[in-house]
C-alpha cells in the first residue's frame, strides 16, 4: 500500500507534461490497406513509418535529388564541361556525376538485371566493383547461376565428380561455369598481351573491363553496356577473384601481361574532382565503399550519398562506418543529407530504383522530392 503523497509523486513522474512539439514535426503513420493495393503509395508511406522504412524514404529523396539535377536529357552548360579529358574515350558529362558501387554477390544475385538497366540507359556515370563483380557478369553470359539453399553442405558440394557445385550464399554455381570462363578469357588475354607488345597498349583494370565488355558482345551483360555507353568501371583489386586465378595461369602459359592500377586511380579520382555535383550510391561495404568515398574526398566531399548495407559501426570497420564518419573525413559535404539504409540490398535496391531512376525513365512525370 502506498500512501497518497507517494502516489501523487509517481503520477507526476510518469505523466509529466511535455513541452509542445516543434512546428513542422512529422506524425508517424503507415499505409492504410483500405485504400487498396497501390505499391507506389505503399512505398511513399514508408517515409512516415519509422525505423528503416523512413530511411528508405529518405534514400528515395536523396537519389531523386541526384536524378533531377543530373538533367541527363539536357546538355550541361559550358562552364561545367571537363577541363581535362577524364576518360580514355570522351563521355558526355552531366550536372551530377553518379557513382555506383556494389560488391560481387550483387552481380551473382538477380540485382544484376537492375544494374544492367541503369547502365544500359546511361543513368549512372561511374561504377566501382570487385573482381567477383566483374567475372560473375561474364560467367552468367556463358552459363546460368541457380537458386540453392543456405543449408547445403560445403563438403557434399566439394566432393569430386562431374556434379561439383559451389555456393554463393543460397546461390549455386556449377564449377564447370568457371571452366567455360577460362576457355573464353584466356584467348582474350593472349590478344591483349599481343597488343601490349606490338602496339604499346597500356592496360589498366578499367580498360580490361571495357575490353571484356566488348568481347562478350551480349546485351544481358552489365559491362557490355558500360563499354557501349562509355561508363568507366574501376576495380583496383581486379586480381582478387577468378579473374586473378586466370591472370595467374596466364602468367605461366603466356607471360608478360601488365595491368597498371596507377593510371586508373588518377582517372577515378578525377571523376570526382571535375564533377559539377557528385552523388554516391553504394551497396555493401569493403573496397567499393571506400574507393568511392575516398575519390570524393578529393573534391571535399560528395553532395548526395546513399549507403545500403547491413554492417555495424561498433567494430570500427569502414564497411559499417555511418555517413557521419565520412563527413569527418571530408568524403561527404558538411551540409549534405546522407542516408544509410540498414538493409540487405536484394530486398531494397529494386524498390529504390523503382521509385527513382525507373520512375523518371518510364514517365515524363517529374519525380517528387
Ligand atoms: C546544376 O546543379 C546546380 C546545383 O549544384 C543547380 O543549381 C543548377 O541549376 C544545375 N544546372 C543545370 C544546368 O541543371
Amino acid at each position: 500500500i502506498i500512501n497518497m503523497d507517494a502516489q501523487a509523486t509517481v503520477m507526476s513522474n510518469v505523466l509529466m507534461a511535455s513541452s509542445e512539439m516543434p512546428e513542422g514535426s512529422v506524425k508517424v503513420q503507415g499505409y492504410d490497406f483500405n485504400d487498396g493495393i497501390d505499391y507506389d503509395k505503399i512505398l511513399a508511406a514508408y517515409t512516415y513509418s519509422g525505423f528503416q522504412s523512413t530511411n528508405f524514404g529518405r534514400a528515395v529523396e536523396e537519389i531523386n535529388k541526384m536524378v533531377i539535377i543530373a538533367k541527363r536529357k539536357e546538355p550541361i552548360n559550358e562552364e561545367n564541361l571537363d577541363k581535362v579529358n577524364l576518360n580514355p574515350i570522351n563521355r558526355i558529362k552531366t550536372n551530377c556525376t553518379i557513382f555506383l558501387g556494389f560488391t560481387s554477390n550483387i552481380i551473382s544475385s538477380g540485382l544484376r538485371s537492375t544494374i544492367r538497366f541503369l547502365v544500359q540507359h546511361n543513368l549512372v556515370d561511374c561504377l566501382v566493383v570487385t573482381a567477383g563483380g566483374v567475372e560473375e557478369d561474364f560467367i552468367k553470359c556463358l552459363a546460368p547461376t541457380y537458386l540453392g539453399d543456405f543449408n547445403l553442405k560445403g563438403s557434399d558440394l566439394r566432393k569430386k565428380g562431374i556434379n561439383r557445385r559451389i555456393l554463393i550464399g543460397n546461390l549455386l554455381v556449377p564449377n564447370n561455369n568457371y571452366c567455360l570462363f577460362e576457355d573464353w578469357i584466356i584467348p582474350v588475354f593472349d590478344q591483349m598481351l599481343k597488343e601490349q607488345k606490338e602496339d604499346g597498349v597500356k592496360w589498366t583494370p578499367s580498360k580490361v573491363i571495357w575490353r571484356l565488355g566488348k568481347e562478350i558482345d551480349n546485351p544481358d551483360s552489365v559491362y557490355y553496356w558500360c563499354y557501349k555507353n562509355q561508363i568507366p568501371v574501376f576495380s583496383p583489386a581486379l586480381t582478387d577473384g577468378s579473374l586473378g586465378d586466370m591472370l595467374y595461369l596466364h602468367s605461366y602459359k603466356n607471360p608478360g601481361l601488365i595491368i597498371d592500377i596507377v593510371e586508373d586511380v588518377r582517372l577515378m579520382n578525377n571523376q570526382a574532382v571535375y564533377a559539377a555535383n557528385s552523388g554516391m550510391i553504394i551497396l555493401g561495404g569493403g573496397l567499393v565503399k571506400h574507393h568511392i568515398c575516398n575519390a570524393n574526398l578529393m573534391r571535399n566531399g560528395a553532395d548526395f550519398s546513399v549507403f545500403v548495407n547491413t554492417a555495424q559501426e561498433f567494430d570500427g570497420s569502414d564497411s559499417g562506418a555511418r555517413p557521419d564518419e565520412a563527413v569527418s573525413w571530408g568524403k561527404i559535404r558538411m551540409q549534405a543529407q546522407p542516408v544509410k539504409v540498414y538493409a540487405e540490398a536484394t530486398l531494397v535496391f529494386p524498390l529504390l530504383v523503382a521509385q527513382t531512376f525507373a520512375k523518371d525513365f518510364h514517365s515524363n512525370r517529374k519525380v517528387i522530392v
